[in-house]
């Protein structure tokens, strides 16, 4: 099948899996930001990998309104975040992000990193508001932090890289069915 992967990653790491996926697939990994010059006709199989920012997976709304109509083209999703793979977190990703239960699209959640260095302004700025209303609803009770919570606040105390080829073993065997 001829494949492609587009990608929208920030610090990295979601870059780093696209590359991974294209070296197994012998395909291209393409930047969002260069979508406009890809012709996504001519591909049967189009990745769209993107980073999570609060709950969202960057870039998927802009990808989606690329697509061919009517195509036959099989998509995958994936996103990389912050929490290690569970069940749970990928239905809830499902959930807040409409258009893959609406337009029924495959879905693979992987880990990422953090690289503070990396950060612009304006996502240095979401973060600290994100990593305060957690701290401050654990100071207000502590019992209300779940424990993806914590992991989350855990995951932006210092830099770190979860990327891993073994973190693809689902997506791909999802494909080689
Ligand atoms: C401002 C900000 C918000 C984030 N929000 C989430 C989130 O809601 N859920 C999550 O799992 N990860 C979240 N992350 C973590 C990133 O998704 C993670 O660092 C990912 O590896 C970044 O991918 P990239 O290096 O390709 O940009 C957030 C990171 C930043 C900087």
């Amino acid at each position: 099948m001829n494949s492609v992967i587009i990608f929208k990653s920030n610090t990295g790491h979601t870059e780093q899996y696209a590359n991974m996926l294209a070296t197994e697939l012998g395909c291209k990994a393409i930047p969002l930001n260069q979508l406009s010059k890809v012709d996504l006709n001519a591909y049967d199989r189009i990745f769209f990998g993107g980073c999570v920012h609060a709950s969202k997976v960057a870039g998927l709304n802009a990808f989606i309104k690329h697509l061919p109509k009517n195509a036959n083209n099989q998509v995958i999703v994936f996103a990389v975040g912050a929490n290690q793979y569970s069940e749970q977190n990928t239905q809830d990703l499902i959930k807040n992000n409409m258009s893959l239960t609406e337009l029924n699209i495959p879905f693979f959640y992987l880990q990422g990193g953090f690289d503070p260095e990396k950060l612009n302004f304006a996502l240095r700025m979401m973060l600290q508001g994100v990593a305060k209303s957690l701290r401050k609803k654990l100071e207000a009770n502590p019992d209300e932090l779940t424990e993806k919570d914590r992991e989350f606040l855990e995951f932006f105390q210092e830099k770190n890289n979860h990327v891993d080829v073994k973190n693809l073993a689902e997506l791909i065997s999802y494909i080689s069915k």
